[in-house]
């Protein structure tokens, strides 16, 4: 893989953001940046991080002090993942390879989206090698043809996937606005070649007054009986993204799921929904400590991932910003923006007298301690 350079002047995420936006064709901006509808929920997810604040403790000693969590059952080098985003071809020639070379050398867990526009076995074969590398996952959509998801969940598990991340946000898309606005096509060369053979049900022929999503696409939609059918093909451990509500979340635990990601899908699916800052203790209370929550959306800064651990959150996964520095720079790219991430959470901790990432609960300014 040839590399890139990194342009000059990026210091931060948001400068990478400026970057991608002048770097990116309009209508790719649109696809990767936009949200659903008024895009109340995209701006609610940074701004809610934004609005809580630190008080730091002094003076504590800080040696030795180090980013480590623990997630299922592994130690892991730090609490940072890439999100599971669709076609990263459309940001860089080098697509999701890329993005895993940059992951895995900077420790940060991998999530491949199921409509990756590159093999699953390749991305494999890139991450797992490095001896620092953190988790990698493979997020699913539950499609209709469940022979063909059969062989996907068993191609990931023999490729050396750890565990599912099954998606349970976005029976159907949400209405993005500005990407339809923006004329966004993708292009036939960029698919979801991980996909290619599924069978799609045929369209029902809709009686007068019916609707075609209630009458055809819902009629495949999965629900929670499926999760059970999922955990019967597969010994990898189930995670659900997208779950929100307390009784949702301990309904995903019944059902076995082995962790849940709050997530509104990065405010892209449906708008209006709470920040997921604002989510997450609800769902942390729900579930009492009987799984790790993951938590994503509108994660920009070394202090928001502080400030995740200390709700209780076990990991954060990051999203467009991994897209703006592929766009950027390639892997380059996305190991600058991974590597800023964690920089900035480090020196967050020290500056918050944190030691381990098992401290930040008390650096809350709310926290009463
Ligand atoms: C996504 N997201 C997503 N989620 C998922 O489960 N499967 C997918 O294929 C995709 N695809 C996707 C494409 C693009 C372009 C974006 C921006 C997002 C949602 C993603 O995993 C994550 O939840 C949000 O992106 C997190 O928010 P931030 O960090 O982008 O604010
Ligand atoms: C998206 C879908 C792929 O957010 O999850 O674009």
């Amino acid at each position: 893989m040839r590399q890139t350079a990194l342009p000059a002047g990026l210091v931060s995420l948001a400068d990478h953001e400026h970057h991608a936006h002048r770097a990116l064709a309009p209508a790719v901006w649109a696809y990767v940046s936009g949200g659903a509808a008024d895009e109340i929920t995209l701006r609610a997810n940074a701004q809610a991080w934004q609005a809580i604040d630190l008080l730091p403790r002094v003076m504590r000693r800080l040696a030795g002090g180090h980013t480590r969590v623990k997630l299922l059952g592994r130690e892991w080098p730090h609490p940072i993942f890439v999100a599971p985003m669709a076609y990263q071809r459309l940001a860089h020639p080098h697509g999701e390879q890329a993005t895993a070379l940059a992951a895995a050398s900077l420790g940060a867990g991998l999530v491949l989206s199921t409509q990756a526009s590159t093999l699953l076995e390749n991305v494999a074969c890139t991450f797992l090698p490095e001896p620092d590398r953190g988790p990698l996952w493979f997020q699913l959509y539950l499609l209709p043809d469940r022979g063909f998801m059969k062989t996907l969940v068993q191609r990931a598990e023999a490729a050396g996937f750890e565990a599912l991340v099954l998606t349970v946000d976005a029976p159907v898309q949400g209405a993005r606005d500005r990407e339809r606005r923006a004329g966004f096509r993708r292009p036939a060369d960029i698919t979801a070649v991980n996909l290619a053979g599924r069978v799609a049900p045929a369209a029902r022929t809709l009686k007068h007054g019916q609707s075609k999503l209630f009458d055809d696409l819902m009629t495949h939609a999965p629900t929670w009986d499926d999760i059970a059918w999922l955990r019967s093909i597969t010994s990898l451990p189930v995670l659900l993204k997208g779950v929100v509500h307390p009784d949702d979340a301990r309904q995903a635990l019944v059902c076995g799921a082995a962790g849940l990601i709050v997530s509104n899908h990065g405010g892209r699916t449906l708008d209006t929904m709470p920040a997921t800052a604002a989510l997450l203790p609800r769902v942390l209370q729900a579930v009492a400590g009987d799984a790790p929550v993951l938590v994503d959306g509108g994660i920009r800064r070394g202090t928001d991932v502080l400030k995740a651990m200390a709700l209780g959150a076990a990991a954060v996964l990051v999203g467009r910003p991994v897209l703006h520095g592929l766009a950027n720079a390639g892997a380059t790219g996305v190991a600058h923006v991974l590597r800023l991430l964690r920089d900035e959470l480090e020196i967050a901790m020290a500056l918050t007298g944190c030691v381990t990432l098992a401290d930040a609960p008390g650096v809350l300014a709310s926290s009463g301690d």
